[in-house]
């Protein structure tokens, strides 16, 4: 399985700070946006990741992650010229995917909980896997009508009248035909490549899977300022209360194996004096609180 990270987009909701500066680089209590999406992914125990963004913003993630071997990963860098759509990024990352199955999150995505259902979902996909999240506003989103079976029946972008609370949210699971899929789309009314178009398509041919998240899980879309700081409020919040940190990279790595203690080690030498380098620290020494996973 691999995965992509779409962290590009007009980002028109963050007017004037997206003129100059890219919306997942912003900071989200202590680290920038895009450290969430990136430790979900790693977390479901995804390690070759293709980065897409725009020109000015690429050396910024270039910058923070290189080639991801620090991580005991293999992180690559795409460009999308335009923001043309979210299921662009399977165009754009068509050679880095080849033959394999692939997850996609968008970078302004938080999710925060017990995240071993996207291990799941990603052990049970056969054709596409999105996951369905109750909200008060689901006209902002994708929603999915039900049947009373609970059956996905259909799919509607943005709906004036939505048919449930059930937003999609920005994690989606494909399998090795996706890019074919999406080939066959054609752009919206707004000149985009929809990714409920793709989903839409995957369900006409009862290749979608549709799971809904539990409210134990905190979905959090950041796209706006109030976003922002809600998202800000409620990590520090999680944090200062327990002393761990959500989205540590470096401590997501480890706890998948993903590098061992030596190389842990050397990444908190390398570090400036700092509280992420603090934490680090303790997580060398901890081992009480951090259960690495087991395969
Ligand atoms: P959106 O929130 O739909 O769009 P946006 O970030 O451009 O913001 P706004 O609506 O305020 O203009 O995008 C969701 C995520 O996907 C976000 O991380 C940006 C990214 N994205 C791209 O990288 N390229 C694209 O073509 C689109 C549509 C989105």
């Amino acid at each position: 399985m691999k995965g992509i990270i779409l962290a590009g987009g007009a980002g028109s909701r963050m007017y004037p700070t997206s003129v100059c500066y890219s919306k997942q680089l912003i900071l989200i209590y202590d680290k920038p946006m895009i450290y969430y999406p990136l430790s979900t992914l790693m977390l479901a125990g995804i390690r070759e990741i293709l980065i897409i963004s725009n020109a000015e913003t690429l050396p910024f993630y270039e910058r923070l992650f290189g080639d991801g071997s620090n991580l005991g990963m293999d992180i690559r860098y795409a460009l999308q010229p335009a923001p043309q759509g979210i299921a662009q990024a399977f165009l754009i990352g068509e050679d880095f995917i080849g033959k394999d199955d692939v997850t996609l999150i968008l970078g302004d995505n938080i999710f925060y909980g017990n995240l071993d259902f996207v291990r799941c979902a990603i052990q049970n996909n056969t054709g596409a896997t999105v996951f369905g999240y109750y909200v008060t506003d689901p006209e902002r989103y994708g929603v999915v009508e039900f049947d009373e079976s609970g059956k996905a029946i259909s799919l509607e972008e943005k709906p004036k009248v939505p048919k449930s609370n059930y937003a999609v949210v920005g994690l989606y699971i494909y399998n090795h035909e996706v890019v074919q899929y999406t080939r066959q789309l054609k752009p919206s009314a707004r000149g985009e490549l929809e990714i409920t178009d793709l989903n839409k398509a995957y369900l006409a041919s009862s290749k979608l899977d549709v799971e809904l998240m539990g409210r134990g899980i905190a979905w959090l879309d950041t796209g706006t300022p109030q976003a922002l700081l809600d998202a800000s409020t409620f990590i520090g919040a999680l944090e200062k209360r327990q002393g761990l940190k959500v989205a540590c990279i470096e401590e997501a790595a480890y706890m998948m194996n993903f590098i061992d203690t030596a190389q842990l080690s050397r990444i908190v030498t390398s570090l400036p004096q700092s509280d992420y380098r603090s934490y680090l620290e303790k997580v060398l020494k901890d081992d009480l609180l951090h259960h690495k996973y087991q395969k």
